[in-house]
């Protein structure tokens, strides 16, 4: 089934500051409110938006089955990302005492991360906006996600890693796809601070989380799997967590559909870091107001090494409104379950995405999660990511002649 863009398309929708309500117009330059600095989100008139569930089921199932919840008018910048498979975890699922534990692989995206779903929406809107270039800062996937639809789209791209903090595919990807890629003797959050200024002292376009555009397209994460499991919402959607850009989207659309009255129970939005650098778990732990930053993270799951997540005030909110809860998990749990989807389920998955069903694991074994909730893992990105993290984990290949005996003596036949 292809789907047939409707050129025409125009949608109604304004940027609004989650802090003071300011109102910014759609054609706006702008990533923070300008009056009060606090984040902003796309609002659109969901009263008068004319769309049935019935309507998106007869779409392909990609991002772009939901346009009427996206901002893009016209033909996006497109690679046909989303449409992922939803597994039924089994083997693992059967472990823990799970019968409904699911995970939305991520991975399967053009570039292998859902960061496509976001940038097939940003890139789009960099465009529409009249933008000649484009940039971000990244732990690796959003370089290599920007880098494959900057070069779709036509446009340079610039992009800002934390020098030897980066997977050798995501690096790959980024010099391949022909971004200028820069590697800052910082980390992360100092490589953010950096982008955002030079984007905004030389005009080039922001395509980090804290653009709302890009938010809308990962939301329909969510909008997926639900039409996946039939209509069904899940009862906890668990994520990994980094800049938390990811599950307030994902968070925010589901509100959508449900203002829609297309679902009537929302998930408890269950968020999950790593050990030595959980900013977000220590905030909801303590009930603080607000994130405290932390200085030095660090973690094998480089992906989501990150102290100063850009979108704190969202993804509080999310997890308290959905009375979802966040928590850590240890490197050495990272890697035990990215080898068990490996090896028990066939599903490849970097550090950070095996964080997800790591996380269920220790919140079943803790009492926190009941064993007859549907669960939705998202796993976010593709195994062949971070090759070296792999490599590290499993013993070389045999080394062998080439005879049949050497061949039977090395597999011990
Ligand atoms: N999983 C993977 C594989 C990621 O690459 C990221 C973020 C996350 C989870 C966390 O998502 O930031 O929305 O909470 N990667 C960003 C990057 C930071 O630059 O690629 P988040």
């Amino acid at each position: 089934m292809k789907y047939e863009y409707d050129l025409t398309f125009s949608p109604m929708f304004d940027l609004v500051c989650i802090g003071c309500g300011a109102t910014y117009r759609s054609d706006a330059v702008i990533y923070t409110c300008s009056t009060c600095g606090h984040l902003l989100e796309v609002r659109y008139d969901l009263a008068n938006i004319n769309i049935t569930r019935k309507d998106w089921l007869s779409r392909p199932i990609s991002v772009w089955r939901y346009r009427e919840l996206l901002p893009v008018a016209g033909e996006p910048v497109t690679l046909q990302e989303g449409g992922t498979p939803l597994y039924h975890l089994k083997r693992i699922g059967e472990e823990l005492g799970l019968k409904e534990l699911y995970a939305k692989h991520e991975g399967m995206n053009p570039s292998g991360s859902f960061k496509d779903r976001g940038m097939t929406v940003g890139v789009s809107m960099a465009l529409q906006l009249g933008m000649k270039s484009v940039a971000c800062a990244s732990t690796g996937n959003t370089s290599a996600s920007l880098a494959v639809y900057g070069a779709r789209a036509g446009i340079p791209v610039i992009v800002l890693l934390p020098s030897g903090k980066v997977a050798l595919g995501k690096v790959a990807q980024a010099l391949m796809h022909g971004a200028k890629v820069i590697s800052i003797n910082g980390n992360f959050d100092r490589a953010l601070e950096m982008v955002r200024d030079l984007c905004e002292t030389k005009g080039i376009y922001l395509l980090n989380s804290v653009n709302p555009y890009r938010l809308e397209g990962q939301k329909t994460i969510g909008f997926e799997a639900i039409d996946q499991l039939n209509g069904e919402v899940p009862d906890r959607m668990v994520l990994p967590v980094g800049n938390a850009g990811n599950i307030s989207a994902v968070y925010k659309g589901l509100l959508e559909l449900s203002e829609l009255g297309f679902i009537d129970q929302m998930p408890m939005m269950t968020g999950i870091q790593a050990e030595g650098s959980q900013p977000v778990v220590r905030a909801i732990r303590q009930n603080l107001p607000e994130v405290i930053p932390e200085p030095s993270p660090e973690t094998i799951a480089t992906a989501i090494r990150i102290g100063a997540p850009v979108n704190a005030e969202k993804v509080l909110h999310a997890i308290r409104m959905s009375k979802g809860t966040a928590d850590y998990v240890t490197d050495e749990e990272i890697l035990g379950m990215q080898r068990d989807l490996a090896r028990k389920e066939g599903i490849g998955v970097e550090p950070a995405s095996a964080a997800s069903v790591a996380g269920v694991k220790k919140l079943v074994e803790t009492g926190v999660i009941d064993r007859d909730e549907r669960i939705v893992c998202v796993v976010t990105g593709h195994l062949l990511k971070d090759p070296e993290t792999v490599i590290r984990q499993c013993a070389p290949p045999i080394e062998c002649d080439a005879t049949l005996e050497s061949l039977l003596a090395a597999l011990q036949l």
